[in-house]
């Protein structure tokens, strides 16, 4: 399988001169943009409803819809009365970009109970969640399962959670690969949703023995601080402040994420989590930097509607008229207007993040959410996905595939290019380093790196 995004492609040719033969060898670069939607995002009002059709197909190298249940049988299940409408829709979206891979999320709570706790509680019950996931994933078109139970071993949920979490990771993944053998097809994706707080890690989490059988691994390295706190301070923070103190300084992604990797995660694995919300304060005091005195979250977003936190679409209308702070210790923006405060991200923050990421060759990014960014570009004048597109360029992907008639590199004969052929790459006479993609007779664009020239022969970019 090669991979179509220009950067993730270079072809080594090596000529070993006794033999008189050319080894090709394909080094795909597997830096991973798993982006996480709701399917709540769909009852948001006006500009606000967000719904796969929202979904730019080139933007991310995954999807994860979040989420799906479990019912008493222990069964995957549905949440909303259109989920399998809107997973073919998601789905979809793989007829643009065949690369794109999608994920359904499983996790929440059903009647207040975490219903993995019932799952993993017999080997039976394991083996009818795993039995029911793959025929759902495989009914619709999905590529992978996202484990998103916060967490083992905590609420509620018995203390040997920690192992039987081992166990049910382990048996998906020799389920997913069995089935994969038997169907002749590429094995379904295992992922998780994990813990940032020490102790949360420690007490959840036998590292060890779950990172062999996981393909990524998203740290929701969020929430660190809230609301819920009698002071203010930012939720995702980069780095600790002279505020913490006690457990608290651990409270920031560079401890969690270290703390990952002294456990043994491969670097490669873990994906660090980027936000695209702020968590809000009701400043109680006079002072409005960070550490200031708060009793609990200002008002509800006008279009998210839920106490505690903004998305960036509403904080971009808030910043218009409040102060804007940065944490220099931090590396993260706050905002202040009268007795309100949030603490959030911005593509400053980002591209702070994407630097940790990439000088501890992390596996890449997550974003949680795309629904929250300003997905249609109506409310920070800054286009559509001002953040996440940011953080696609900061990690280095190169330009998106433009459809022919738009891309202006391509000449107008080249927008019927792939009308009448079949699906599959193609060399441009026209520059050979770019070449076609034809996807049921549409002609996207693609651009080899610079210097590389798309070969037809081993359906890459090759030096010239
Ligand atoms: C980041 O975390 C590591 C490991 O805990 C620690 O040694 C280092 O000092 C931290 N860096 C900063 C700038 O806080």
């Amino acid at each position: 399988m090669f991979h179509l995004l220009s950067f993730t492609l270079t072809c080594s040719v090596i000529f070993v001169p006794a033999l008189g033969i050319l080894l090709i060898l394909q080094i795909a670069s597997s830096t991973k943009l798993v982006c996480h939607m709701t399917n709540w995002a769909q009852y948001r009002p006006g500009a606000a409803k967000f719904t796969p059709d929202n979904i730019d197909p080139f933007l991310c190298t995954h999807i994860v819809y979040a989420q799906a249940s479990i019912n008493s049988l222990n069964q995957i299940s549905t949440v909303e009365r259109n989920d399998e409408q809107q997973y073919g829709r998601l789905n979809g979206l793989k007829r643009v970009n065949p690369v794109l891979k999608t994920l359904l999320s499983v996790g929440g709570t059903v009647n207040g109970l975490n219903p993995f706790t019932a799952v993993v509680a017999k080997a039976e019950g394991r083996a009818t969640f795993i039995k029911s996931a793959i025929s759902f994933l495989r009914t619709h078109n999905f590529d992978g399962l996202n484990l998103a139970w916060n967490h083992p071993g905590h609420n509620g949920s018995p203390e040997d959670d920690k192992q039987s979490f081992t166990l049910l990771v382990t048996e998906l993944f020799e389920a997913f690969r069995d089935e994969a053998r038997e169907n002749r097809r590429t094995p379904l994706l295992l992922s998780a949703s994990v813990g940032s707080l020490i102790p949360t890690i420690d007490k959840a989490y036998e590292v060890d023995k779950i990172v062999s059988a996981l393909d990524f691994i998203n740290v929701m390295n969020f929430d660190f601080h809230g609301s819920w706190e009698a002071a203010t301070g930012h939720h995702s923070p980069l780095y600790a402040s002279s505020e913490d103190s006690g457990t608290s300084i651990h409270h920031n992604i560079n401890s969690s994420l270290s703390h990952w990797l002294s456990l043994g995660a491969p670097a490669e694995k873990l994906l660090l989590g980027f936000s695209t919300y702020g968590r809000t304060f009701r400043l109680s005091g006079g002072a409005n930097g960070l550490g200031a005195p708060a009793n609990g979250p200002t008002e509800a977003g006008a279009f998210t509607r839920t106490e505690g936190f903004w998305s960036y679409y509403e904080i971009c209308n808030y910043i218009n008229s409040a102060t804007v702070g940065w944490i220099s210790e931090q590396e993260v923006p706050y905002a202040t207007y009268a007795s309100s405060w949030v603490g959030y991200d911005d593509k400053r923050s980002f591209s702070s993040k994407v630097q940790w990421l990439t000088a501890h060759s992390l596996g890449g990014a997550h974003v949680w959410t795309l629904d929250m960014d300003d997905f249609g570009g109506s409310f920070c004048s800054d286009g559509a996905f001002p953040l996440v597109n940011h953080l696609r360029t900061s990690l280095g992907f190169g330009p998106k595939p433009t459809t022919a008639p738009a891309a202006p590199r391509v000449r107008e004969a080249a927008s019927t290019f792939c009308v009448g052929r079949p699906n599959g790459l193609y060399v441009n006479t026209a520059d050979r380093n770019t070449f076609f993609q034809c996807s049921n007779g549409y002609t996207y664009l693609f651009h080899c790196q610079l210097g590389l020239v798309y070969s037809d022969i081993c359906k890459c970019c090759d030096w010239p």
